[in-house]
C-alpha cells in the first residue's frame, strides 16, 4: 500500500556531510521525498518527539544528542514505505546493522546511528504531524 513514513536524518550524519547520499538510498529505493526541512531541536521537541521513550535509561543521552546540531527531517512517501525505510536504515544498532545499509555505512553508535524512521503506521501518523502540517507535505496524496 501507498504510505508515509517519517525519516530523520540524525546530527550525526548531517555532520559528516551525506545527506545526498542517504537521500539517494531512499529514491533509489522507490521513496520519494514528499516534504523536508533541517531544523536545530530544541530540548523540549526533542523530549517530545521521544516521549514514549521517556522513562529508558537512555533518554536523557539521547535528547543531548539529537539536540547536538542540526538534523534534516524528511517524509518519504511510497509502496510500503515504513518497513522499506526500515530495510534501508538497518538495525538500530550499527554493530548489528546488515552490511550496505545506512546505519552500518554512516553509524557510529547506537545513540549516533545516523537516522530514525516511524516503526509503524501509527507512529508515522503522529511523528509526522509532529514536524509537518498537510500543507508542507507535497505527495502523490496530498
Ligand atoms: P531511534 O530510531 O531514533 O529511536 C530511539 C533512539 O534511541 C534509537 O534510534 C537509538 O539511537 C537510541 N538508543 C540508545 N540506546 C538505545 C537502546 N538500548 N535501545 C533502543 N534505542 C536506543
Amino acid at each position: 500500500a501507498l504510505e508515509r513514513t517519517l525519516s530523520i536524518i540524525k546530527p550525526d550524519a548531517v555532520a559528516k556531510n551525506v545527506i545526498g547520499e542517504i537521500y539517494a538510498r531512499f529514491e533509489k529505493a522507490g521513496l520519494k521525498i514528499v516534504a523536508a526541512k533541517m531544523k536545530q531541536l530544541s530540548r523540549k521537541e526533542a523530549e517530545g518527539f521521544y516521549a514514549v521513550h521517556r522513562a529508558r535509561p537512555f533518554f536523557n543521552a539521547l535528547v543531548e544528542f539529537m539536540i547536538s546540531g542540526p538534523v534534516m527531517i524528511q517524509v518519504l512517501e511510497g509502496d510500503n514505505a515504513i518497513a522499506r525505510n526500515r530495510e534501508l536504515m538497518g538495525a538500530t544498532n550499527p554493530k548489528d546493522a546488515a552490511p550496505g545499509t545506512i546505519r552500518a555505512d554512516f553509524a557510529d553508535s547506537i545513540d549516533a546511528n545516523a537516522v530514525h524512521g516511524s516503526d509503524a503506521a501509527e507512529t508515522a501518523k503522529t511523528e509526522i504531524a509532529y514536524f509537518f502540517a498537510a500543507t508542507e507535505i507535497h505527495g502523490d496524496r496530498s
